[in-house]
């Protein structure tokens, strides 16, 4: 089940542990992750980060990656990895996710907290955690460090401070040694500077570059404050070495699966979000979609009608937060009403947003509201948490003991 990604991180900030941020490209891994998860009973966060979404069909994939959240049991949270602008991340607010990252590390100061501080706004009106990154980890998803260097610049535990403050991000990831993917050398934390910051900082510590730590590491990188950590290059090797020698693609599916699941579990074993579940269940509010609906008579002409409905999807379906608009028209003559608008909105917050947005106040005023005099708005909440599901009909497998 989705639920609020603010409680879901603040219970592992409060409790010492922290949740796998697992990126993903495909069925494959989002299956292995849930099944990894489930097994241990540990919360997740299912990844998709912007640099690789030239890999795969992402409206697709998100229509996965929502059915599978919503099914589970567990507690998940869909994030938006280094995202790069203000307007890939609108994009995001519309297709599922519920927390948002603006990577503006490479940018100079100034650049990044004002960059930082209007994401977070964003994000933060539409019930979305924003999560900044200070310092920089060299590499990149998917891309070794080696191809994508670059000096580690650790980060300033009071220039930390100094940044939350003055950005009001949700999430803050910090530089303290890791690189993405595979390191040259021996990994060299420190510990120390990440004691510091989570003494400083307010806010749940993210650490990316999660792949080729030890265990010991790993078990250090938590107790000094890790709250989430971000997981990839892992995945995608041990997969692709399950399915190698395996000479049938379904085969070696089946084999990148169960990879992925044993390495999702044993990781959460080790970052102690194993056995978390039930605890953030209670502690952390569902997250509820909201259906707009507006049933409408027209009382002015058939062309001014066919273009109110084309511009209200052009222009509200491209709002924040909007993952869904139809238009639709009374299959009898005798209905009370003849026209519908429904839309499904993220959650209430991203609800009143588009409330008040002025580009959905202007739309309304120009082309719907002089001709839809006779009307009914009602915002109804999505009380099952499958509801904006596609595949909600169908019956959920049992999970693995
Ligand atoms: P690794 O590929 O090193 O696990 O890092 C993943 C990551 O940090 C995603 O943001």
């Amino acid at each position: 089940m989705l639920v609020d990604p603010f409680a879901l991180l603040e219970h592992a900030r409060r409790q010492g542990y922290a949740i796998g941020a697992y990126d993903l490209i495909d069925t494959a891994m989002l299956e292995g992750i849930i099944q990894g998860a489930e097994r241990v009973a540990a919360p997740v966060i299912l990844s998709l980060a912007e640099a690789h979404l030239d890999l795969f069909d992402e409206q697709a994939l998100m229509m996965a990656v929502l059915a599978m959240a919503q099914r589970t049991p567990l507690p998940v949270a869909i994030h938006y990895d280094h995202g790069s602008s203000l307007e890939r991340l609108e994009r995001a607010s519309r297709l599922g996710y519920t927390s948002l990252m603006l990577d503006a590390s490479h940018l100079g100061w100034d650049e990044n907290v004002a960059a930082t501080r209007v994401a977070a706004e964003f994000a933060h009106r539409l019930g979305m955690p924003l999560e900044g990154e200070l310092g920089y980890v060299p590499g990149e998803e998917g891309r070794d460090a080696e191809l994508h260097p670059g000096e580690i610049r650790y980060t300033d535990p009071e220039e930390a401070r100094a940044f939350v403050t003055e950005t009001g991000c949700a999430w803050l990831a910090v530089s303290i040694g890791t690189v993405h993917g595979r390191f040259r050398g021996e990994p060299r934390l420190d510990f120390t500077r990440l004691r510091r910051l989570r003494e400083t900082v307010g806010v749940p510590l993210v650490i990316h570059g999660g792949t080729g730590l030890s265990e010991d590491q790993f078990k250090e990188l938590v107790r000094a404050g890790a709250h989430k950590i971000n997981y990839y290059t892992a995945l995608v090797e041990l997969a692709g070495q399950a399915a190698l020698g395996r000479g049938r693609w379904d085969q070696m599916r089946q084999a990148a699966v169960a990879a992925i699941a044993a390495e999702v579990a044993r990781t959460s074993c080790l970052w102690g979000a194993a056995g978390q579940a039930d605890a953030v269940r209670r502690f952390a509010a569902p997250w509820v979609a909201v259906e707009h609906v507006i049933y409408y008579n027209w009382s002015r002409s058939d062309p001014e009608l066919q273009t109110m409905q084309t511009r209200g999807l052009e222009v509200l379906g491209q709002l924040p937060g909007v993952q869904r608009i139809a238009a639709g028209r009374a299959e009898r003559a005798d209905a009370p009403y003849q026209y519908l608008w429904t839309m499904t909105l993220a959650n209430p917050q991203a609800m009143q947003a588009f409330r008040n947005d002025p580009r959905h106040q202007d739309y309304a005023n120009a082309y719907f509201r002089p001709g839809a005099v006779e009307r009914i708005t009602i915002d109804f909440l999505h009380i099952h948490p499958q509801s904006a599901c596609p595949t909600a009909g169908l019956a959920a497998p049992t999970p693995e003991p």
